[in-house]
């Protein structure tokens, strides 16, 4: 067999997905614009946001403002139409499909507001799921514990749920509170570079949101994750580092005709 053309060889140089991004921002936007459908009205005129590394950013607007969209964005899960999407140093929107998803498996802790445990799979399981998805990510868990398991218990104690008698129940056996929090350690899982939640404290009392939060920080700032946290709770807003109000800076939002 021949040589290898270097035309094609240059599709070796294609980004790696599970190689450790470039220094700088978390997060970079640039004259970004978004819209769900080539028919449908624009979700997102974001002219600049930027977040720094290890930044803590609490991210309000009122419902239909784009905030799902926007974290959407940045898990890679949608590509712009236009702008600059960079994300922990790569450009999510020059990336294929499954570049983009492979980023997102190295790299992207996502809590869901309704957690999407995996109902088949015990507690420890499900936290250690994103391992199994990702070698980056478990090289990075068995630097801290010597087993998946092992950094699955430690993170899981870390957020109040080393109980050892709610290790063999089922997930849907857990109260909302311990569903939240076994969802918040599986997005933890292998110290990702951005963790990112939808609403995650909508279903518990105002007392457990603040410890959840604190907890939340803790985990990431030990591993050095940047949080892009999304809520309506207004009260949370003091304890982050900064508040993006999208109302305010998404252009497509200010745009719209009043209702
Ligand atoms: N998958 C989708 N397909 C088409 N349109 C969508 C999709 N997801 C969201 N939208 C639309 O995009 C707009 C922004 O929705 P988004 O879910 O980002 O708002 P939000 O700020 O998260 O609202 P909420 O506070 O109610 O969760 C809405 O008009 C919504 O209908
Ligand atoms: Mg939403």
């Amino acid at each position: 067999m021949g040589a290898i053309p270097s035309r094609i060889q240059g599709g070796l140089k294609e980004p790696r997905a599970d190689r450790t991004p470039a220094a700088g921002d978390a997060v970079r936007l640039d004259g970004l614009s978004f819209r769900w459908g080539q028919s449908l009205p624009p979700v997102l005129a974001l002219e600049s946001l930027v977040i720094a590394r290890g930044e803590r950013v609490f991210v309000e607007g009122p419902s239909g403002s784009g905030k799902s969209t926007l974290l959407a964005l940045l898990a890679g899960v949608a590509v712009p139409q236009s702008g600059v999407l960079e994300v922990l140093g790569e450009r999510l929107d020059r990336m294929s499909g499954v570049q983009r998803d492979h980023f997102r498996a190295h790299h992207i802790g996502y809590v869901f507001q309704m957690f999407n445990l995996i109902p088949y799979l015990s507690m420890v399981e499900n936290v250690v799921l994103p391992c199994r998805f990702s070698q980056r990510r478990r090289a990075a868990a068995l630097r801290r514990s010597p087993t998946l398991e092992g950094e699955a218990l430690r993170l899981l104690a870390h957020l109040d749920m080393g109980d050892p008698a709610l290790r063999s129940r089922s997930v849907t056996a857990l109260s909302v509170g311990q569903q939240q929090r076994v969802a918040v350690a599986r997005a933890l899982m292998g110290s990702p570079g951005l963790v990112i939640a939808d609403e995650p404290t909508s279903a518990l009392d105002s007392d457990r949101r603040e410890s959840f939060l604190r907890l939340l920080f803790d985990e990431c700032r030990d591993s050095g994750a940047t949080l892009v946290f999304v809520s309506h709770d207004a009260a949370l807003e003091g304890l982050f580092d900064r508040t993006i109000r999208l109302g305010e800076v998404n252009g497509a939002v200010l745009a719209a005709p009043a209702p």
